[in-house]
């Protein structure tokens, strides 16, 4: 069995353990039972997932003598609501758990947020684990301690910053992925290199082809430099005062797109980010930040994976740009009225910016509705 890479995030007492590598849900018993303060976990998975993943984790479990119980949710974002948290919660207890009783979510970002936040107010706080099996889940919603659901008023609006006891990222999991799936967690991947790191950009536009096939190498390397990125945000900045807003490239713009469209199959998470991140690009441009042969590098390089980039085949006759603008003025990041947006000077020189003019970002989407 070759070894993990390890990285450590450092968080004082609630530091933990990113492990990355292949075979870890197999071999989960070894990294888990450490952490453990009585030998009884708590599953929390979906119906995707459970068919394939559960065996393995409680195969393991058992081997080493760690009673596990499972409590399989249906798939999907749909799964991130009050009603879901009431059943999940109420299974929980009705389990009969204790304060050292660990949950474990075994599953991609619907079930690790909802699950987290689950640990978060259950007895008012016990340990988790997660075992993230999407690679949107292992390079982005894993890692950092966000947990929540979603609600009419807009996505992750109820939640906690709760951290997990450690991160297992088997890269085997993502063999079983839908390519889609696949594709829309690579938009998180190429984000940290747009954040900050231009030699991880052109990294991805090299290995890109052989990671989308499943190559283990590349995805192995992909998810540690991912994970690494975000340690060293989250590290820094733990409850988004600042820098952890960077991670945010994108979202202002996919969050609207996301709400204006519904959440579900139409356009996933990370497509969403995918043209939101093209969206901050073309907005840096038109504020004169930016080169337009930036946001072209990045257009070509989403174009030729096959990420969107545009609101072909999304948006309709009945979308406006004041609409999505609307959208964007309810999300939580919103201070004093003011929307932060993060902007590029080019590729890996992106910043937090609240000084934005609205009119820029309006004729940003007004240009991105014309186009499709
Ligand atoms: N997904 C953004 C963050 O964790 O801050």
């Amino acid at each position: 069995m070759t070894e993990p890479t390890t990285l450590s995030l450092d968080l004082g007492e609630r530091s933990y353990d990113i492990l990355v590598g292949k075979d870890l849900i197999r071999a989960a018993a070894r990294y888990i039972s450490p952490l453990l303060h009585q030998p009884r976990v708590i599953i929390v998975s979906d119906n995707n997932v459970a068919p394939v993943w559960l065996e393995p984790l409680t195969d393991s479990l058992d081997q080493a003598g760690i009673k596990s119980q499972a409590i399989i949710l249906p798939a999907g974002e749909q799964s991130k609501n009050f009603t879901q948290l009431d059943t999940l919660v109420s299974e929980i207890l009705g389990l009969g758990i204790e304060r050292k009783t660990t949950l474990v979510a075994l599953g991609g970002g619907v079930i690790g947020d909802i699950t987290g936040f689950a640990a978060a107010i259950t007895l008012r706080g016990i340990d988790f684990i997660q075992i993230p099996t999407s690679l949107l889940a292992q390079v982005d919603s894993s890692v950092g301690g966000k947990t929540g659901i979603n609600t009419a008023h807009g996505k992750n609006l109820i939640g906690a910053f709760y951290q997990p006891r450690l991160v297992l990222a088997d890269t085997d999991a993502l063999g079983t992925l839908p390519r889609r799936q696949l594709l829309a967690g690579y938009a998180e991947v190429v984000k940290y290199g747009l954040i900050d790191d231009p030699d991880f950009f052109a990294w991805c536009e090299n290995n890109a082809p052989a990671l989308l096939d499943g190559d283990p190498d590349a995805l192995g390397f992909a998810v540690h430099k991912s994970c690494q990125a975000k340690a060293r945000i989250v590290s820094a900045d733990e409850r988004e005062t600042g820098q952890r807003a960077l991670l945010n490239l994108g979202h202002t713009f996919g969050h609207a797109l996301e709400a204006e469209v519904g959440y579900g199959d139409k356009l996933l998470h990370g497509e969403a980010i995918g043209i939101g991140m093209v969206m901050a690009f073309e907005l840096s441009n038109r504020i004169g930040l930016c080169d337009q042969g930036e946001v072209g590098r990045i257009r070509a390089h989403f174009e030729a994976v096959g990420l969107k980039t545009s609101l072909d085949g999304l948006a309709d006759s009945s979308w406006s740009a004041d609409q999505l603008i609307s959208h964007m003025s309810k999300d939580k990041k919103v201070d004093a009225g003011s929307i932060a947006f993060i902007l590029a000077r080019g590729i890996g020189k992106s910043f937090v910016s609240r000084e934005v003019s609205m009119a820029d970002v309006k004729v940003t989407l007004e240009r991105a509705l014309d186009r499709f």
